[in-house]
């Protein structure tokens, strides 16, 4: 690949200490307002903003700026339907044909979560979110992406991010085995499912589980 062009740094916007400081205190706050929400609204939501949402997850850094990301957005209720349906098959196996080991069920228990994935009909947007494993050049020959896992899931952080700032909620949806979304949406075999994002609006009366964050003092470590 040639090497790129350079141009100055334009974007980059410094804050008086002050501002900074006010600004992280109320990105936050903002922060700790996002929940996973389980009970979706059928409400519509534009597909402008979803645009948006996912040009801002395509800023994100990744390796070799390979991009390595692909999102499906699907609001056909036909394909709706049909990704619940297979999705549930997984899920029934999961919870109730002994394929997770109780350890894994019992980290569940206190979400509630059980094979039952009505919003994925209900919710008006599903973003399946694939991992492109290489890239393919015009003439079919392979490419090598880099940090794949890494970038796709910083690039997912940045839309969950995008989405809930935008007004929106979203959970973060792992049936297991995910590969029936290749057929269903139609990716070729480079592109791995990662994971479905579904997004919308909460049900008037959503309740999510009361979970806590741990502290500064658990999560990090200072050395200075
Ligand atoms: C990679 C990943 C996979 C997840 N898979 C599921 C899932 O399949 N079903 C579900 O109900 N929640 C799923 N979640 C949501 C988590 O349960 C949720 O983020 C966690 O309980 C914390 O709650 P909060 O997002 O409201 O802070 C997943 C989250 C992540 C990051």
């Amino acid at each position: 690949m040639p090497r790129a062009d350079f141009i100055p740094l334009e974007t980059f916007q410094e804050l008086p200490e002050e501002d900074m400081k006010r600004a992280a205190r109320e990105f936050l706050e903002t922060m700790r307002r996002r929940r996973t929400v389980r009970d979706f609204s059928p409400r519509p939501v534009p597909r402008e903003v979803i645009e948006d949402c996912l040009l801002a997850a395509g800023t994100a850094p990744n390796g070799a700026n390979r991009q390595p990301w692909r999102f499906v957005v699907v609001g056909d209720p036909e394909i709706k339907a049909q990704i619940r349906k297979e999705a549930e098959v997984e899920e029934v196996a999961f919870y109730k044909g002994g394929k997770a080991p109780q350890e894994w069920l019992d980290a569940l228990e206190h979400l509630g979560t059980d094979e039952h994935k009505p919003f994925l009909e209900r919710a008006p947007w599903l973003i399946v979110v694939f991992a492109e494993s290489y890239g393919r050049q015009e003439d079919g020959s392979k490419t090598k992406n880099y940090y794949v896992t890494e970038s796709v899931g910083i690039a997912t952080g940045m839309l969950i991010t995008a989405l809930h700032h935008a007004g929106l909620v979203t959970l973060t949806h792992t049936p297991s085995p995910m590969k029936f979304l290749n057929d269903l949406v139609g990716r070729p075999e480079n592109e791995r499912p990662f994971l479905i994002l579904v997004v919308g609006y909460p049900d008037d009366d959503a309740m999510v589980p009361d979970i806590t964050k741990k502290p500064i003092e658990e999560i990090s470590v200072f050395i200075e």
